[in-house]
């Protein structure tokens, strides 16, 4: 089958298919005018004049601002415009630690602000050898491999081990996921959320020699945790490999953070591949893949996002290996992060507001139309705070959200804003 005929996820559509095709039917109609106006006889007579290509491009992005689902960037100071940050994924309050920005410039000064060239050239220090010596040990995986980010890791995994085979990919995974599925150009068989019986009988019915089933560890904005034991006996039955993307539980899920893998007790597993994210919890930049030595040796060899990408900085490896040696220090900040976690979700409770218990430090409050989103947001930011909003195609259609992020170093005065900026949301009632 051709791959570009399956691998449009349910929860990751085009943008012109969002929102009921109202985008594409609207592009089609500004784009429509455009032309006829070219057509009309715009230019000088006996003249055809070529075709705006940026017409479309226009009409896409007022389409999208009139369904609500516009996006702009807004440039922060350093210390978030003054507001307390339940946006970003800094689980551990390490990014601004004075250890990590220490050992980071000590790094740029000693190697340079670039790592100079692809891991295979000029790319790889004795910064990387440590790291991924480092990572290994934490996870308890075999072998380790460090990328320039988290998304090229999974790229790079899932394109290089997916070719050629069966790609099984849960229907709530990371765009990153999806793209490598994609690139992998095999066969995609994508299944209900969290539904290892589906994953059982897409193997069961495979032609295709060989197989991967692809999991984010937690979901990046449902925030549940995948049935990790059961996707691993099914993989490990039809003789498939399981890739696990660890982005959202390395230094926050396990009893010292080592990741959901570790503590599903498949650590080391040989089936097992799991990717990470050094810039979430890790308060760096960058990825890796963990993962049996046959893994990690046919990426090195074959992997065309890690071998045609300039090497992680030499900077962001330094401040991954000191946020290592922080989470070794301090176990206790995982489980803070958590804590804060289940306060943040029980407190959007209390108040008539759909919220989970958290498996990590992810805390989704759902809201329904975009609109509502956006409002519930500048709602946050009237009282201090800064909370993620997330539309459509981040989230299906209908289940857009706020994304509130716990971290380990929340105070009680910051719970008591949370608080009431949280009752000021449950009084707009917009609600599912
Ligand atoms: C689940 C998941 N995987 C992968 C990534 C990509 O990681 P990075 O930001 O390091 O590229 C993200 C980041 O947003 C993520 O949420």
């Amino acid at each position: 089958m051709e791959h570009t005929e399956v691998l449009v996820h349910p929860v990751e559509r085009p943008m012109d298919m969002v929102a009921g095709n109202v985008v594409g039917r609207v592009v089609g109609r500004v784009v429509g005018r455009v032309v006829d106006g070219v057509a009309d006889g715009a230019g000088h007579p006996g003249e055809t004049t070529p075709p705006d290509p940026l017409a479309r491009l226009r009409a896409a992005a007022e389409a999208r601002r009139a369904a609500g689902l516009g996006r702009a960037l807004r440039p922060r100071t350093p210390d978030h415009d003054g507001l307390l940050d339940l946006a970003s994924n800094d689980y551990l309050g390490l990014s601004r630690d004075e250890r990590l920005v220490e050992a980071a410039v000590r790094a740029a000064r000693a190697w340079g602000t670039g790592s100079t060239g692809s891991r295979l050239v000029t790319g790889t220090t004795t910064l990387h050898a440590d790291l991924e010596d480092r990572l290994r040990g934490f996870t308890g995986a075999a072998r380790a491999l460090v990328f320039s980010s988290g998304y090229l890791a999974n790229l790079a995994a899932v394109a290089t081990l997916g070719a050629g085979g069966l790609v099984v990919s849960d229907a709530g995974n990371h765009a990153s996921l999806i793209d490598g599925c994609r690139l992998s150009r095999a066969r995609v068989a994508v299944t209900p959320h969290k539904d290892a019986d589906a994953v059982d009988k897409a193997l069961a019915g495979r032609a295709e020699e060989h197989a991967l089933v692809v999991t984010d560890a937690v979901f990046s904005v449902e925030g549940d945790l995948a049935p990790l034991r059961e996707l691993h006996e099914v993989a490990v039955r039809h003789g498939a490999l399981l890739l696990v993307d660890e982005a959202h539980s390395l230094g926050v899920v396990g009893e010292r953070g080592q990741g959901a893998v570790h503590a599903a007790g498949l650590a080391g597993h040989p089936s097992v591949v799991i990717t990470v994210t050094l810039s979430k919890a890790l308060g760096s930049q960058g990825g890796g893949v963990l993962a049996a030595p046959e893994v990690v040796d046919t990426l090195v060899d074959a992997g065309r996002a890690f071998i045609f990408d300039t090497g992680l900085a030499p900077s962001s490896a330094a401040a991954a290996l000191a946020a290592l040696d922080i989470v070794s220090d301090h176990p206790d900040l995982p489980g803070q992060a958590r804590r804060h976690a289940s306060l943040l979700a029980r407190a959007a409770e209390e108040r008539g507001l759909p919220a989970t218990t958290p498996a990590a430090a992810v805390v989704p409050v759902v809201l329904g139309p975009p609109e509502a989103a956006l409002g519930a947001a500048a709602v946050f930011a009237e009282h201090g705070v800064r909370a993620g909003c997330f539309r459509p195609p981040s989230v299906p259609p209908g289940l857009s959200c706020l994304r509130l992020t716990a971290r380990a170093n929340l105070g009680s005065d910051d719970l008591a804003v949370i608080g009431r900026a949280l009752t000021a949301v449950a009084e707009m009632k917009v609600t599912v």
